[in-house]
């Protein structure tokens, strides 16, 4: 089956057992300042996995456009895209494990008619540390599965994927692995998730290619979780029950299941092609490029996929409304766009590469997304506005280089050509290696450090206007500041992680802070708030500064507020060790107190509604006596 009949296939699967399809969410999640860009198909629905009612019931199923921008530099193999479509269905605390792993398993292979025996699995093994059991139930139901398809499926226990490397699979096909595998949250393992963040076990699908070889310099053995591209994991039930307390984990409201499928990969599959660039919705773009190429060259296949995945992602970013700018969401699509045409450069391509893929693209999608076709003209007029921007700086930092860099790329030359003439410092050391030019060791913390001074020059620059809601930059404005940031994640701890800043203003007296929530605060919740936050004053956590960009702030859990526009480098302000302990981290100018227990303390004076679906709390500080304590 094609890509677009699997999509259908599977969203009329899961409509026939009670599921109400639900609209695609935007690739920018435009309540959520914590994540660029949505990465899976359950982020737009954080809330009713919390326990919120959902309008459509507690049967939902989507095909969702996902854009994972860290995966930047796994493309140019066989099976990894930063765009992809994820197929999904949730239970909202409505069934659980033993009508999800039937279900998947039979649409698998009664509908795609996938051959069972190329099936793999993976079961969570249990985990002593966080003190929840294995997944009998999980492997029970696979047991029966296989066993009545006919399919041999023993259970063997590996761990760790380098465990798993070591020993091999043996004939196992239900596969346990331990939390580093079998284990999802928007964060990653237990040990990363912070306070609040809803996770559990999973359980994913592997489709074996037979036909390939492993590849030894991916470990002794082979197995589901190795990357050589034997097993292409085809998709993911994650049973979504728990949420992150400070020492482990406690209950949800409701058990979930959040299922999701690679589009693109269950096409792999479907057609049995180990080469995800040779389903029809990228194949389409592959031969666009290849008609491209200069004559008697057929170019370098890693190229080609780059530009194949690159070009995809822009388009449909556009299609979202993002252009390419200096900013957050922005940047990195300039980032992706610019790529791509470097790559092409790299295979003779000189100009009009990305236009030229926008009509293939929006041809191959016609039937999902028709606004992709009607938004055409606009989405080719965006992409050549960059790319004709992007081959005039090029020419010029090509040309410029060599003249200022001398014997030497230092970070110093990296930053002026990026100052200067736009020049993305990623370009410079490939240009410098290209032509056998030296490249300082070390340039990136000096490029950095040097974006940062200017930052600072910049924000100096415009000292004396009101800066992020301060009023002045006086001690008790500062001290009411960092209190913000305290109450800020107290906010979200008590409340849930749909509260997000929509305002803030600090004057010596008070502070005054607006963020998103849909009902008054109960006498309880206020108290709470004001419990955690006079906690971690009592905590005396040291505010620390760092400088990186805003992808690795968020990468990082740092709060933004809504609607805040970011440069490539920001300031990110932990109350804590930035990279051990923390308790909040922001995205902000400052000032800030040294360390949170100067603040005195604190207490809220008012929580009051501010407009539809945003309060306003006024908060203060009060000083205390110092206490004696006597020996
Ligand atoms: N949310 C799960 C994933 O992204 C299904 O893999």
């Amino acid at each position: 089956m094609d890509a677009g009949s699997i999509r259908q296939a599977y969203l009329d699967y899961f409509r026939e057992r009670g599921h109400v399809r639900i609209a695609r969410a935007n690739l920018v999640p435009r309540e959520d300042p914590t994540t660029l860009f949505t990465g899976s198909g359950m982020q737009p629905l954080i809330p009713y996995l919390l326990g919120s009612p959902h309008p459509d019931g507690t049967r939902l199923v989507d095909s969702q456009p996902c854009f994972r921008a860290e995966d930047i530099d796994e493309v140019g193999d066989a099976r990894h895209t930063t765009m992809f479509e994820m197929l999904g269905n949730w239970s909202l605390g409505d069934y659980f494990k033993s009508e999800q792993l039937p279900w998947l398993f039979n649409f698998l292979t009664e509908v795609l008619e996938l051959d069972p025996t190329r099936l793999y699995v993976s079961a969570f093994s249990g985990s002593p540390r966080w003190e929840i059991p294995r997944d009998d139930e999980a492997i029970e139901i696979w047991t029966e599965l296989f066993s009545k398809a006919g399919v041999s499926a023993e259970v063997v226990d590996l761990g760790t994927a380098e465990e798993a490397a070591r020993s091999g699979i043996g004939e196992g096909r239900i596969i346990l692995y331990d939390e580093s595998q079998c284990w999802w949250s928007r964060s990653g393992p237990p040990s990363s998730m912070p306070v609040g963040e809803p996770g559990g076990i999973d359980s994913e699908v592997f489709y074996l290619f037979p036909q390939l070889a492993h590849d030894p310099a991916f470990g002794a053995h082979c197995h589901p979780h190795c990357d050589c591209g034997r097993f292409v994991e085809i998709g993911n039930s994650v049973f979504m029950q728990y949420r992150r307390t400070e020492g482990g984990f406690e209950p949800l409201p409701q058990p979930n299941v959040d299922f999701g499928g690679g589009l693109e990969r269950l096409a792999m599959a479907s057609i049995d092609a180990d080469d995800v660039f040779e389903i029809d919705l990228l194949k389409s773009v592959t031969a666009a490029i290849d008609s491209m190429l200069p004559a008697g060259s057929s170019g370098d296949r890693r190229a080609k996929r780059i530009i194949a995945d690159h070009a995809r992602a822009v388009v449909f970013l556009a299609l979202d409304g993002v252009e390419p700018s200096n900013n957050t969401q922005g940047y990195v699509m300039r980032r992706f766009a610019r790529r791509a045409v470097r790559q092409g450069l790299l295979l003779g391509i000189e100009s009009g590469l990305l236009s030229a893929l926008v009509g293939p693209i929006a041809a191959s999608y016609q039937s999902a997304y028709p606004d992709l076709a009607e938004r055409a003209g606009y989405i080719t007029e965006v992409l050549e506005r960059e790319e004709s921007l992007f081959r005039r700086t090029l020419a010029r930092g090509v040309r410029e280089l060599p003249k200022l860099a001398g014997p030497l790329l230092t970070g110093d030359v990296v930053f002026t050509l990026f100052d200067t003439y736009g020049f993305p410092p990623e370009l410079s050391v490939e240009e410098a290696q290209s032509t056998g030019l030296p490249v300082e060791e070390g340039w990136r913390a000096r490029y950095d450090q040097l974006m940062a001074e200017q930052r600072e020059r910049s924000r100096t620059a415009a000292a004396g206007m009101f800066k992020g809601g301060l009023a002045d930059q006086s001690e008790a404005t500062t001290r009411l500041h960092t209190a913000t940031h305290l109450l800020y994640k107290a906010l979200r701890l008590v409340l849930g992680d749909h509260v997000v800043q929509r305002g803030s203003n600090i004057t010596p007296e008070r502070l005054r802070f607006d963020f998103s929530h849909p009902a008054k605060m109960t006498p309880e919740e206020v108290a709470e708030v004001e419990r955690i936050v006079n906690e971690n004053i009592a905590r005396d956590w040291p505010m620390n500064i760092s400088q990186m960009s805003p992808d690795e702030a968020f990468a990082e859990g740092a709060l933004g507020a809504f609607g805040d526009r970011y440069g490539p480098v920001v300031s990110v302000y932990t109350a804590g060790d930035p990279s051990g302990e923390w308790y909040s981290k922001e995205i902000c100018g400052g000032p800030h107190v040294h360390h949170t227990g100067e603040l005195g303390r604190f207490r809220i004076v008012k929580e009051e509604s501010s407009s539809a679906g945003v309060r306003r709390i006024r908060a203060v500080v009060e000083t205390v006596e110092p206490v004696t304590v006597s020996a």
